[in-house]
């Protein structure tokens, strides 16, 4: 009967181990940044030029469907990138922790960036600052959203709260984690 026990100590030792000292690795910060440069990227030209060619509607996609396409294809076999907002958009899937959002109040644009334990595992987050107002035309005041991309949003998003900010504010930010 001992020996069993401690046989199934052991297993759960030697299964749970490597999860845990995985999940206490710092996240590697120049991949990190790599990964989320290289989605940043990826959205701030894709965004300007389908707003340009069709219009801020039909440019919702690109925030919406080709963020979480390209943050997947970014994503390598140990990390994961996501976002999430300050005030959110999509709620079902951009909602920061409690203690996401208060390593988000600390971020500047001079410290725009994070890297250290939270919810009891490490992560990397880079704050996204407003950077210029064509991410206002969809996230600047309410009333100054033209009226055919609030219909769209309040379509898509009933409880939209991504609205009100200005060029420089913390629109939210990207973070990259180990798979867990
Ligand atoms: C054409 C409209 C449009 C423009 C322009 C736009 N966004 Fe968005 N944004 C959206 C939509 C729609 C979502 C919700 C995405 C989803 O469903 O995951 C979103 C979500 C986000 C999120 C994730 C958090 C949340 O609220 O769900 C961040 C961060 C963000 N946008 C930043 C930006 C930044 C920075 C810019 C400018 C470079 C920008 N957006 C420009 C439409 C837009």
């Amino acid at each position: 009967m001992k020996i069993q026990v401690n046989l199934a100590a052991c297993l759960t030792a030697l299964c749970l181990f490597p999860a845990c000292s995985r999940g206490a690795e710092p996240i590697p910060v120049e991949q990190a940044q790599a990964m989320t440069q290289e989605l940043t990227k990826a959205l701030m030209g894709e965004l300007q030029s389908t707003m340009a060619a069709e219009g801020p509607a039909a440019a919702i996609r690109v925030c919406a469907d080709l963020a979480p396409e390209k943050a997947q294809a970014i994503a390598t076999e140990e990390l994961t990138v996501r976002r999430v907002g300050t005030r959110v958009r999509n709620s079902k899937t951009n909602t920061p922790t409690a203690a996401e959002r208060e390593v988000l109040a600390g971020l500047t644009p001079e410290q725009p960036t994070f890297s250290g334990q939270v919810d009891g595992h490490e992560v990397f987050i880079q704050g996204i600052f407003i950077p210029n107002a064509m991410c206002l035309v969809c996230h600047g005041e309410r009333e100054a959203i033209p009226a055919e991309v609030r219909d769209a949003l309040a379509q898509r998003y009933p409880d939209d709260q991504a609205v009100g900010y200005a060029v420089g504010d913390l629109r939210g930010a990207l973070i990259v984690e180990r798979r867990r």
